[in-house]
């Protein structure tokens, strides 16, 4: 598999987190490393990849010193003037499970002026320096709204996913995010539909989105119940194979993002 860096984007509550878990898992089969980076300011990625210890882990805004490009005083740490692997990142940022790492950006204090810049600037450092190897991909996990993209915080990444889920708000949403995403040279902008219950919520927003839905997730109660439950959510990657093949084409580029919409039986792709 060529190396991956994915970012997960969308209105508030569509799913994005759940979606990048069950995807993460996903990845697990197919890249020897798959490192989750939780950007949300209340971070609850954790949980849902079933990381019960996620307090040991020490947000990687604190890692800030290590990439500040300040002369002399970094020499010596692997983010300075060298582009890190996922094996120079300290561990104590890191929590492992089952062959997922995970990272959290930290919460975020905001000021007045409401920006989280240092945090922004220690993820950007990160998106665009981490040298990723065949068979290695991270995924981000951004919180709702367009806060990263405004900032180009993501810029090093390269391929969006926006999650849309039945609704003009959400769409309205999701052309904002493509819109801020081209402007900061995302080379790829994909959308993934989820909640979607029936042909009509498929054709609802395929209507209105330029490129075609890559994949479909439905509505599904063993998803409910697992949130109600507070068990991890990603396990249930095996209940959707056929959404999650169809991401998995699209990233490593076998099938194209856009071109007409063929809007087809639930998770087809035809
Ligand atoms: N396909 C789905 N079917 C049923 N419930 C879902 C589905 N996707 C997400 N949910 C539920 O919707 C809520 C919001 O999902 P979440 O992934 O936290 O959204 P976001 O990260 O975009 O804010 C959660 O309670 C989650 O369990
Ligand atoms: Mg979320």
């Amino acid at each position: 598999m060529k190396p991956l860096k994915i970012a997960i984007s969308g209105k508030g509550g569509v799913g994005k987190t759940t979606i990048m878990a069950i995807l993460a898992q996903r990845f697990t089969e197919n890249f020897d490393q798959v490192l989750v980076i939780d950007a949300d300011p209340s971070p609850h990625m954790a949980e849902t990849l079933g990381i019960t210890n996620a307090g040991d882990i020490t947000p990687i805004a604190e890692m800030r010193e290590l990439l500040v490009e300040r002369s002399g005083k970094t020499a010596g740490s692997p983010f300075y003037n060298i582009n890190p692997k996922i094996d120079d990142l300290p561990k104590r940022f890191m929590l492992e499970k089952d062959g997922l790492r995970l990272m959290v950006l930290g919460a975020v204090q905001t000021g007045d002026s409401g920006c989280a810049c240092a945090e922004n600037t220690v993820l950007r450092r990160l998106l665009v320096k981490l040298l990723l190897t065949d068979d290695q991909a991270v995924l981000l996990d951004m919180e709702a709204g367009v806060e990263h993209l405004g900032r180009g915080t993501i810029a090093g990444v390269d391929h969006l996913l926006i999650v849309v889920i039945p609704s003009k708000s959400s769409v309205r949403t999701a052309m904002k995010i493509r819109k801020l995403a081209r402007e900061v040279g995302i080379p790829r902008i994909s959308f993934i539909g989820n909640n979607i219950n029936d042909a009509e919520d498929e054709s609802f927003l395929q209507e209105l989105l330029p490129d075609r839905l890559i994949a479909v997730f439905p509505n599904a109660s063993a998803i409910r119940q697992a949130e109600r439950a507070g068990t991890p959510v990603a396990p249930l990657a095996v209940n959707f194979p056929t959404p999650l093949d169809n991401i998995m084409r699209v990233l490593q580029g076998e099938i194209d993002n856009s071109g007409t919409a063929t809007i087809v039986s639930r998770g087809e792709i035809t």
